[in-house]
């Protein structure tokens, strides 16, 4: 039975349980019955599932590794963490975040004048807000607002420019003035695909030199007992761990200087984000390199030394891992509508009285296939639909006679791989990538999996049922944008296999796991395909609870989103449909009914017939 890397990427959140996937939470809901009584109230495209229990177990697991190796370190200064709102700023995932963050005193980071707006919304009381990002004299200006307002905010500066305009709002107006962070620009770069975020050629941060030339300008402006944090990312989904250790002894060693340098103010040093997430689902792949219990250690250990050696007291800790907090949230279940290679079902020969001798021949190998000869018999077939194809070029067979050799060889193939297991593995990858099935999925990867389409990011995969049945057929999978890079391709070196089913007789869901970090904002609505359905689901010892259900848009909320005015769409579809002959009024009265109900659906398919 294949597990489709449960135990590599699903941090025991899922396992299987009567042939399905089912929450490992309490009373243990299968994602089908959700689905299944979801889909009861004619929910039909794509959905997403929240689980907040996901989320409070990975803030729980954040602050209790830190906090663990701040007393096994003996070390003096407090943990403490914020959400990063670009990670995901949806409103059921936020109140959620902010509401199992509450007993933690977990903040929001903020990078641009809407999230600090939401981050001065939904802040919990006493907690921290860091804001990032480049500012101008108005997003600044609302930082003195929140400081005012009582919010224990600390904006960090990525250019001196930002500073001077600090000190220029300062100096104008009697407001609070919030805490002052430095981004450092760090040596030391990151590693995996988001690594660009550190090194001397840095989108952010100050040199050695600004940073000094900061700490006078904060001084002459008696704004240095302001200055409260240095700053540093290195970069999203850290794959390893030397270049975070590289990292911090740099930025902890700044910290250390400004301090003997007479920052006084100085107490807090902020790490960043970056804490990776599993996202393969194949042993060979590799992942990140270290556990969170050792990411943990390190930051403390390495903290702890540098600052010893320099006398200097142990600064606050504080992080912004969005990815680790949010990506296992949220599940993306897609029906599957349709398997392409249904036509070389069996049912479809249809031999004549006579057929090519080749035909005849590849029957013969069809019907006495067995384990001893199915390799030998896999090559005979092989070898002559190759020449069937060319008999079919040069005029001498013809289209049924083609299409009967198709789908033989299509067949001995599949037989063949499921009867021995002794066929060389390239040669087995060839013919997997030869058989593969199409699964055409009720969903837009430009939508629901955009790190997929722009950075070929994997996702965890697999059927939501049937997991007590080997699945054979290599998958590739095509969403329903009409774009061909809507699709993930099946990789004979990290394949995926599933079920052969007949949609007709029953239904197929595919989920697709930890897509609960950036996926939905940074979704696209190529071809007006948008956020799916989703629903926060609630687990206790009893069972579970639907609740916060927000559609997807309708149709004509989609236009009107790009400035389409709704009324003159519609009126223009009801006039050229008035206007119309040949049907009787009865039957225009049903169809402008028809197409009302149609406009306030959402754009995903009902069903494919
Ligand atoms: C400054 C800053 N902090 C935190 C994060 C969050 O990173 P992650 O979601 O990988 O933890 C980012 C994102 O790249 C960032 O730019």
């Amino acid at each position: 039975m294949n597990n489709y890397g449960l135990n590599i990427w699903s941090d025991k959140n899922f396992i299987i349980k009567d042939n399905e996937v089912t929450l490992n939470h309490k009373s243990m809901p299968s994602l089908l019955k959700i689905t299944t009584e979801i889909r009861a109230k004619d929910v039909r495209g794509p959905i997403l599932l929240r689980f907040p229990h996901l989320i409070k177990k990975q803030i729980k697991n954040l602050y209790s590794q830190f906090n663990y190796a701040i007393k096994e370190n003996s070390y003096k200064g407090t943990f403490n963490a914020v959400f990063p709102l670009k990670v995901n700023q949806f409103p059921h995932l936020v109140n959620a975040v902010t509401r199992e963050g509450k007993e933690f005193k977990y903040g929001l980071e903020a990078g641009s004048k809407a999230e600090l707006i939401l981050a001065m919304s939904k802040t919990n009381d006493g907690a921290h807000i860091t804001v990032n990002g480049f500012k101008d004299k108005e997003m600044i200006s609302l930082a003195f607002i929140a400081a005012q307002s009582g919010h224990n905010i600390t904006i960090t500066i990525e250019g001196l420019r930002e500073l001077k305009t600090i000190i220029e709002v300062a100096l104008s107006s009697n407001l609070t003035v919030p805490n002052i962070g430095i981004r450092v620009r760090l040596h030391s770069t990151g590693s995996g695909t988001w690594a660009k975020s550190a090194g001397m050629d840095a989108k952010f941060g100050l040199t050695a030199t600004e940073i000094l030339e900061a700490t006078k300008l904060l001084e002459r402006a008696s704004l240095l007992h302001k200055f409260t944090m240095v700053h540093f990312h290195i970069g999203s989904q850290m794959t390893d761990i030397a270049p975070i250790k590289r990292a911090l002894r740099e930025a902890g060693n700044i910290y250390a200087e400004l301090k003997m340098l007479g920052a006084n103010a100085l107490s807090k040093i902020n790490i960043g984000g970056g804490l990776a997430v599993s996202y393969e689902q194949h042993s060979d792949a590799s992942t990140h390199n270290y556990s969170l219990e050792e990411f943990s250690s390190s930051v403390v250990f390495l903290l702890a030394e540098i600052m010893n050696a320099k006398s200097v007291q142990h600064p606050d800790i504080f992080t912004e891992s969005g990815r680790y907090i949010v990506a296992s949230h949220a599940v993306l279940i897609t029906p599957v509508l349709e398997l392409f290679t249904q036509d070389y079902y069996e049912g479809l020969l249809n031999f004549k009285e006579t057929n090519p001798p080749l035909i005849t021949e590849l029957r013969e190998l069809y019907k006495h296939l067995n384990p001893k000869n199915c390799i030998e018999y896999l090559h005979d077939a092989l070898d002559h639909i190759e020449s069937l194809l060319t008999l079919f070029d040069l005029g001498y067979i013809d289209l049924q006679d083609r299409s009967n050799a198709e789908i033989l060889v299509h067949n001995i193939i599949k037989k063949s791989i499921t009867l021995t297991s002794s066929i060389n593995t390239q040669e087995l990858k060839q013919l997997q990538v030869n058989l593969q099935e199409r699964y055409l999925i009720n969903a837009s990867i430009f939508q629901s999996l955009p790190d997929y389409w722009g950075l070929k990011q994997h996702f965890p995969v697999m059927p939501l049922h049937h997991l007590n049945s080997k699945a054979m057929r290599g998958a590739s999978i095509w969403d329903i944008t009409c774009d061909s890079d809507g699709e993930i391709g099946f990789n004979p070196d990290k394949p995926l296999f599933l079920h052969d089913i007949d949609l007709d007789k029953e239904d197929y869901f595919l989920g697709f796991f930890n897509v609960g970090a950036y996926q939905e904002v940074l979704g696209m609505s190529h071809n007006l395909f948008t956020h799916p359905n989703e629903y926060t689901i609630t687990i206790d010892e009893n069972g579970f609870e639907i609740i916060n259900c927000v559609e997807s848009k309708s149709i004509l909320d989609i236009l009107a989103s790009l400035g389409y005015t709704k009324d003159e769409l519609l009126n223009k579809l009801k006039l050229d449909l008035t206007n119309s002959t040949f049907i009787t009024e009865k039957e225009k009265s049903d169809t402008l009914s028809k197409l009302e109900t149609f406009v306030e659906q959402n754009g995903y398919l009902r069903t494919t017939n």
